[in-house]
This record gives C-alpha cells, sequence and structure tokens, in this order.
C-alpha cells in the first residue's frame, strides 16, 4: 500500500497581509511535501486561513462589508502568494466552509455529551486586539503581556474545555515521544512549562452578543466559539472533505439540526482517513496553543495525536519585530519580483537553520544570490555546459570502460548522502541538507580546477569526455537534490542537461545515484541565477568611505609585521551568536583553545566549519561581539562583490603552526 504523508502549515488570520514569515512556514511545508511526493509517497499537504473572530468582524465593519464578504476578498492574497512563489498545497482550508463549521459543531457536542466541556462564571481581563483573557498575575504594568495594550475586566458565563485533567497525560506523552515536538529545546520549553505551572481549563465560548462572527454551539446558540477551538480543528476536518480519497463528499451548506449534525459522517474517524498529520508546522508564537491546546483536545476526542509538531524559529527585520506601524513588513510579492521566487524560497530556508530566529535583510539575501546560486552553482552550469559546447559540440558522449576519477564518483555520492537521509528530511534538517548539496557543487568547482578541462581539451580529449561525465553527473544529482526547494530552477537544470524525461520521475529512485555514462546532448540556456548587482545604495555607502590610499603610502616595517603573531588553528565547534546572522563563534586550537568571534555567518554554516585548519591573529587584544568575547581573529578575504573566503592552508599543517 501507498504510504501517506499529511503536512500542515497553520492557517493565517485571513485580516493581515501575508508577509515573509507567513511564507516561511508554507515554502518549508512544501518543500517537505514535494520530498514526500518524489518518494512515492500519496501527499495531502493543508493550508489555509483562519477566517472567525472580532478582528475579521470588526475590520469588514469599517469597510461596510459583511464579515464573509471581507473574508473572500482578503483570502485572495495568500492565495495569489502561494501560487506565486510555487506552493503545492493539495487543498486550502476556510474556517468558514461549512463542512468546517459542521465539523466543529458536531465535535463539541460530542465533546459536551462526555463531560469534557462546563459552563461556569468567568471573570478576567480581557485583550481585545489578541483576543485573549489574562488573569491578574499576567499583566505587566497592568497591561495585556503579549501586546502591552489595556485590558478591560470582563465578567460573564462561558464554557469551557477541561484541559487541565490532561495535564499529567500530556507530560507523560511527551516524554515518551522525543520526536513529538521538535526542535528539542522547544519540547524542553513544553515540559518545563507543563512540569511548573498548574494547567487550567480552557475558556473556548463568547457570548454572541458580544462576538457574533464564530461558530454557534449546536446545544446554546447564545454562544459561539472561534479561534483556537475553532482553528485547531482545520487539521482534523480538512482530512474529512478536502484531501485526496477523501472519506466525504463537499456539503456547501450549513446544518443547524442536532441529530443531523452527530450523525454526519464527518465526525468518524476511519481507519482509511489521513489523520494523524505526520507535521503540523508552525511558528514558536502558537507553540503552546498546538503542543497544549490542541493535544488535550485530541486526548478528549480520543483521536491520535499528530506524529510531530515543528515550532520554527522567528524572522525579525533589520533586529525588529515586523509591524505594520514600523513600517518594516517585507512583502515576499515584491521579493519574488526583483529576485524570482526560487532565489527567495532557497534563502528563506538557507540563511538559519530551521528552529532558530533570523533576521532578514535584503543585503544578506543578495550575498546569498550572489555567492551560492551564481558563484556556486550557477556557475558551475554555466562553465560545464560552455565547454561541452566548445569540445563537444553540446554532446556528452558515452564512455566505455572503467570510470576515471573513481573516486570523485563515490565521493559524491557519499558527500550527497545526507541530502537523501530520510531521518534528516523527519527531523527538518533543512541545513544539513543543502550543506550536503553544497559540498557536491563545491567538490564539482573543484574538481573542474584540478583537472583543467581546457588543457586537456588540447591534449587528451578522451579523458576529457570522462572528466565531463564525472560533471554532468554530479550537476545531475544536484539539480535532483535541489528540486524539493527550487523547482523551478532544479527542473530547468535538468533540462538544460539534456535530460528529456520528468525530474519528478526518478529523483529519489535508489538506483538515481548510479553513475551515468550514456550519451546525452545538452541544452545551453538562459542562465539560471544572475548575479545581482551590489545595490546603489551600498554602492553610495561605499563612495563615502575615505579614498583608498596608494600602497606605497601605505608601507609598513618588517619589524611592525613581525608584531603579528598569525597561527594555523582547528576549528573544533562552531555555532552562531545568538540573534546575530552574522557572528559566528568559533573555538579554536591553536596550540591552545581560545574563542574566536567571527563575521562569517552569512557566507558559512556553523557545520561547515568544524574540523577546517583556518588562519588566526593570536596576538589581539581580547574584543567583545554582541557581548561574546573573542580571543583573536579568523582571517577571511572578501572580493569586491562581497563574496567572502575564510583563508586555509594549502596542505595539512598541525594546529599551532605559526605563519611567517
Ligand atoms: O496565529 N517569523 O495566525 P497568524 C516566522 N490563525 N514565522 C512567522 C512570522 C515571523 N515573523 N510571522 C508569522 C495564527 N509567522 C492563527 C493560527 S493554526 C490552527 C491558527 C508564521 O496569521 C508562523 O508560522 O498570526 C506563525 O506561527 C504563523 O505565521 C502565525 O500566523
Amino acid at each position: 500500500m501507498e504510504q501517506k504523508f499529511y503536512i500542515t502549515t497553520p492557517i493565517y488570520y485571513v485580516n493581515d497581509v501575508p508577509h515573509i514569515g507567513h511564507a516561511y512556514t508554507t515554502i518549508a511545508a512544501d518543500i517537505l511535501a514535494r520530498y514526500n511526493r518524489l518518494k512515492g509517497k500519496k501527499v495531502f499537504f493543508l493550508t489555509g486561513t483562519d477566517e472567525h473572530g472580532q478582528k475579521v468582524e470588526k475590520a469588514a465593519k469599517d469597510k461596510g462589508r459583511t464579515p464573509k464578504e471581507h473574508a473572500d476578498i482578503m483570502v485572495e492574497n495568500f492565495k495569489s502568494l502561494w501560487s506565486r512563489l510555487n506552493i503545492s498545497n493539495d487543498a486550502f482550508i476556510r474556517t468558514t466552509d461549512p463542512e468546517h463549521i459542521i465539523t466543529v459543531q458536531g465535535l463539541i457536542q460530542l465533546l459536551w455529551d462526555d463531560g469534557e466541556i462546563e459552563k461556569r462564571q468567568y471573570s478576567g481581563w480581557y485583550c481585545t486586539p489578541d483576543e485573549r483573557f489574562w488573569t491578574e498575575k499576567d499583566l505587566v504594568d497592568g497591561n495585556c503581556p503579549d501586546c502591552g495594550r489595556a485590558v478591560e475586566q470582563i465578567q460573564e458565563e462561558n464554557y469551557f474545555f477541561l484541559m487541565s485533567k490532561y495535564q499529567d497525560r500530556l507530560i507523560k506523552y511527551i516524554e515518551d515521544s522525543p520526536s513529538y515536538i521538535l526542535p528539542e529545546t522547544r519540547r524542553n520549553e513544553v515540559l518545563g512549562f507543563l512540569k511548573n505551572n498548574t494547567l487550567g481549563d480552557l475558556c473556548i465560548s463568547r457570548p454572541k452578543a458580544r462576538l457574533a462572527w464564530g461558530i454557534p454551539f449546536s446545544f446554546d446558540e447564545a454562544f459561539v466559539t472561534y479561534v483556537w477551538f475553532d482553528a485547531l480543528l482545520n487539521y482534523y476536518s480538512g482530512t474529512k472533505y478536502l484531501a485526496p480519497l477523501k472519506a466525504v463528499s463537499s456539503q456547501r451548506s450549513a446544518i443547524s439540526n442536532k441529530e443531523e449534525i452527530l450523525n454526519s459522517e464527518l465526525l468518524t474517524l476511519n481507519s482509511d482517513n489521513w489523520w494523524p498529520a505526520d507535521h503540523h508546522l508552525v511558528g514558536k508564537d502558537i507553540l503552546t496553543t498546538h503542543a497544549v491546546y490542541w493535544s488535550t483536545m485530541l486526548m478528549a476526542l480520543k483521536f491520535p495525536l499528530p506524529k510531530n509538531i515543528f515550532a520554527h524559529g522567528w524572522w525579525t527585520v533589520e533586529g525588529k519585530k515586523m509591524s505594520k506601524s514600523l513600517g518594516n513588513v517585507v512583502d515576499p510579492n515584491e521579493m519574488v519580483e526583483k529576485y524570482g521566487v526560487d532565489a527567495v524560497r532557497y534563502f528563506l530556508i538557507r540563511e538559519v537553520p530551521f528552529g532558530l530566529d533570523g533576521n532578514f535583510s535584503e543585503e544578506a539575501l543578495v550575498i546569498r544570490i550572489n555567492t551560492d546560486l551564481a558563484n556556486d552553482l550557477g556557475n558551475l552550469l554555466s562553465r560545464f555546459l560552455a565547454m561541452a559546447e566548445k569540445y563537444f559540440g553540446g554532446v556528452i558522449e558515452g564512455i566505455e570502460g572503467d570510470i576515471v576519477d573513481a573516486s570523485f564518483a563515490s565521493e559524491c555520492i557519499k558527500t550527497l548522502y545526507p541530502a537523501r537521509d530520510d531521518a534528516n528530511w523527519s527531523n527538518i534538517r533543512f541545513n544539513i541538507i543543502l550543506d550536503s548539496i553544497w559540498n557536491v557543487v563545491r567538490m564539482a568547482n573543484n574538481y573542474i580546477a584540478q583537472t583543467e578541462p581546457w588543457k586537456l581539451a588540447k591534449d587528451n580529449k578522451a579523458q576529457l569526455k570522462q572528466v565531463m561525465v564525472n560533471i554532468w553527473n554530479a550537476l545531475r544529482l544536484t539539480a535532483i537534490s535541489l528540486y524539493p526547494f527550487m523547482p523551478d530552477a532544479a527542473e530547468k537544470m535538468w533540462k538544460q542537461l539534456g535530460m528529456i524525461n520528468n525530474i519528478t520521475e526518478e529523483a529519489f529512485k535508489e538506483e538515481v545515484t548510479n553513475w551515468q555514462y550514456s550519451g546525452i546532448k545538452v541544452q545551453k540556456g538562459e542562465q539560471l541565477f544572475p548575479r545581482i548587482e551590489v545595490k546603489k545604495e551600498m554602492q553610495k555607502s561605499d563612495e563615502q568611505k575615505p579614498p583608498v590610499q596608494n600602497e606605497s603610502d601605505n608601507l609598513i616595517s618588517i619589524e611592525d609585521f613581525a608584531k603579528v603573531q598569525l597561527k594555523i588553528g582547528k576549528v573544533l565547534q562552531a555555532e552562531r551568536v545568538p540573534k546575530s546572522n552574522k557572528l559566528i563563534k568559533l573555538q579554536v586550537d591553536t596550540g591552545e583553545q581560545r574563542q574566536i568571534v567571527a563575521g562569517i555567518g552569512h557566507a558559512y554554516a556553523p557545520e561547515d566549519l568544524a574540523g577546517k585548519c583556518v588562519v588566526i591573529v593570536t596576538n589581539l587584544k581580547p574584543a567583545k561581539l554582541m557581548g561574546v568575547e573573542s580571543q583573536g581573529m579568523l582571517l577571511a578575504a572578501t572580493d569586491s562583490n562581497g563574496v567572502l573566503s575564510i583563508l586555509i592552508p594549502e596542505r595539512n599543517v598541525k594546529e599551532g603552526a605559526v605563519i611567517k
């Protein structure tokens, strides 16, 4: 039987305009969905919008629309962005869909009938913009602890989900299931929270008189449910009426009769359903609602829990929270317009390891495009195609006998192993996967430098033919591995490499890593990753720098130079400095262990650095960078395009070796 893979994103508030944060989660889900389709699984990828609640009601009123009319207009912002970002979602759920409404009504009814919900008098501090109650001790200076705005005291009757009774069971469940919540730091946070606090019950209703724009309770028409109890259930309801192989046909009108609701097939969990999800991807902002509210709701419903909830990190812009009032909200449409869809997809996923926070800047995006895409990958492809054209009229002929440089072939396959390792995919280690792909790209670039095809073209065409086969295979595997991340570019690469069949047909088959020898005609086409001219503003700021002095104005004596102590250091450990994309903290052995903080985070991932031998200035006065002490300086070169490369000794020398 085909294996199933079910992945979700949060359903986004329809009222907001989507920005790079929303794009981030959805792109990540898309990558996983595409990978799993390539693996031959039957995939259901669900995204959508959260459409009930006070904010939508108010915004609609201000615009003279009904809430549904307003949602119908706003939802298009999300749909059009997803199509622009090449998102391959199988369905789009809206919480105003009649089937979703019936499901929510029915499941609440079941919980009510089972005594999992109670009606109680409630008094609390209410934050209207956040649509949330707080207790007295939660407040910060009398204001909402989340947004800092004023709260009002409200007393009313409401329905409560009896969440507190599941506290111990939830702790045990999380402890027994190491990959239920990822990354591990977030899992520990949730466990810490659950062990150190007493879980309360969850208020799940609003009196209709105060909020009409929600889902009415079938057993009490004076109340509606909205936001979390409504929104979280989308993950289940979507599987019932939107999924491929769905169990229930669409029903486009709501029903209000309790019997009919309870008899609806929407409520039954069959063994052939899509439930449970393999991953719920969410931002860290809504981890508690998923790890605690959603898990306990499912326990009360006696539904299986999802296999994984992954909470990724938070994007800021130039170090600040994105907000309309600061005017720093980054529109992904604009980025795609300027840099192309695949560059945006790649940048967001590449720039920070999935799980950590990131800081968005257009400058970092341009650097990534110019280094990784234009320089490393684009150059490799265009050099290869140009050579194929020049030396063989575009035909990569088959070779006979043993493969030349067989170690290059086996090294490529070995290097690519992490990108094809299911464990890296199921733990969502995009950085490790992309590192391994780029290591192959670098290997292939080095291979060209070592084999010098332009020389072979003069005196050894037979060997050149084989070298070209090797590079072609490295590029073929690169294209395949990149497909989930950059589907358009990978497909174009595939075609340029002369492949006729569809890239998705064979990408993750075992035999795809076999080194292929057969002849093929490559198709030189458009340049896939053109270099981006560094922004005029950046050039301007360069112009303001003092003029470069002539080298002869700047001469130093040998004695001056001798004052600088340079040594070879071996990187023992590397990690990013928190809240900085640029700084990496290294533990380096230069004969003695020292800590170095280097501004190389845009060009290198910490995992790239461990084990490398580098050049260190060892007698600099220690300095603090973002509060972290650096005992020396790592040497790196930066060219006029901002491409940075650390200096590495040409041969193996022992750490501590003195540079003179
Ligand atoms: O919370 N960095 O919807 P929402 C990274 N409707 N990710 C970000 C981000 C940022 N700066 N900003 C937003 C809701 N996100 C509820 C969810 S689910 C049953 C209901 C992403 O529109 C991230 O995935 O506020 C975050 O969790 C989500 O958008 C919040 O979207």
